[in-house]
């Protein structure tokens, strides 16, 4: 099979990129990436010699075209993916999760190739803490950042493109992904390489917010399970039951790597930050017969302070720009 993976040198697409080779080696992986500072070829080392790496634009008509063509299916990553940057820059949003998702539709509805979509539980808004029902296949959108209002926007558009034009497409929304090769703007590695470096981790507002935690390789073996049996023009849920509180999260990560649970700072919250996300995959499960590996959060996370500590060189580049931008978002976002 040959497969187009767009945003394959960022996190969940580069753990994408080198699951698949791992378990399923004759698939043939050409990379789209535009190499946005959130992306790197340092993600795909050891795997970079049996991929076809083209550096470009998923809003590149022409490009897109010309790659789509040549696949069996596109399973399309690419989107800038942080809330904190949708909060002081929205446009690059707009632009390559929804006009880049346009621009691939059009390719696919060209030449009829078969096309996955990656998004978010985010396009759901938030739950109440004690709010009995979580996210399912039915729940309205409701989305509150620029973030999750564009990956709204790129799912409806793909569902108008089912509906309208017949496309052979599916869509996943998987909830708050944590391991290896995270970017370290994100909440889990930003708190432990603030460890490493001997800086106290950073909790948003009192840490009441709650995240489904769910390993990325589950995630991406959920990718696979609706490329290969989901039904066309449907939505699935992803998640493996990982509510955890973010207090909770920053203290296990301490305690984890031998410090003080205590030892963190309470900064400004994010603003219209979302309270708790919390998933029902029970359509994944029983219809597609997925589960996750993972059992444990404690384990995988474990596993992932392990990978951050073995692989400084991979994070180090990002980290101080990265601290830079949170200062400036304090800065900025703070006064209002
Ligand atoms: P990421 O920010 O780590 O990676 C995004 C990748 O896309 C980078 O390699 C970047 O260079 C590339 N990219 C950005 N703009 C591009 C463009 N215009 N053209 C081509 N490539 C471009 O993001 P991630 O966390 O790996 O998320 C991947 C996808 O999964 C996103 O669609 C996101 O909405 C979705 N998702 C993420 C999570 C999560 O917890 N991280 C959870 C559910 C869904
Ligand atoms: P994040 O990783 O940005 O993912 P998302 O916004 O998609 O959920 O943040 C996860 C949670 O952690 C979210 O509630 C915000 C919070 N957070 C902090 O408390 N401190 C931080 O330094 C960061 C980056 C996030």
């Amino acid at each position: 099979m040959k497969a187009l993976v767009t945003g394959g040198a960022g996190f969940i697409g580069s753990n994408f990129v080198h699951r698949t080779l791992q378990t399923r080696p004759d698939t043939d992986v050409t990379v789209l990436d535009a190499l946005t500072y959130a992306g790197s070829t340092t993600s795909l080392d050891g795997v970079l010699d049996r991929v076809r790496f083209v550096e470009g634009d998923v809003a590149d008509a022409g490009l897109v075209d010309r790659l789509v063509r040549e696949a069996d299916v596109v399973v399309h990553f690419a989107a800038e993916s942080h809330n904190d940057n949708s909060l002081l820059d929205p446009g690059p949003f707009v632009r390559t999760n929804v006009v880049g998702t346009f621009t691939l539709l059009e390719a696919v509805r060209a030449h009829g190739v078969r096309y996955h979509h990656v998004s978010t539980d985010e396009v759901y808004g938030d739950l109440e803490l004690d709010d009995p029902e979580r996210f399912t296949e039915r729940t309205p959108y409701n989305p509150s950042s620029p973030y999750s209002a564009t990956k709204a926007g790129s799912d409806l558009l793909v569902r108008a493109w089912v509906r309208s034009f017949g496309l052979r497409a599916t869509i996943s929304n998987c909830s708050n992904n944590y391991g290896p090769r995270q970017h370290v703007e994100k909440f889990i590695p930003r708190q432990i390489t603030n460890v490493i470096d001997g800086v106290r981790p950073k909790l948003y507002g009192a840490g009441l917010n709650v995240r489904d935690w769910i390993h990325v390789d589950d995630h991406n073996d959920a990718v696979w399970a609706v490329v290969d049996r989901g039904e066309a023009g449907e939505t699935y849920l992803v998640g493996a039951d990982g509510e955890v509180g973010n207090l909770e999260v920053v203290r296990l990560v301490l305690e984890l790597m031998g410090e003080d649970p205590d030892g963190f700072d309470q900064v400004t919250d994010r603003a219209g930050h979302d309270l708790r996300y919390a998933i029902d995959a029970t359509r994944l499960r029983t219809e597609l017969g997925w589960s996750p590996h993972y059992a444990s959060f404690r384990d995988g996370l474990a596993a992932t302070i392990d990978w951050y500590r073995a692989n400084e060189a991979w994070w180090r580049p990002q980290k101080e720009a990265t601290e830079a931008r949170y200062a400036r978002t304090q800065q900025v976002l703070g006064r209002r």
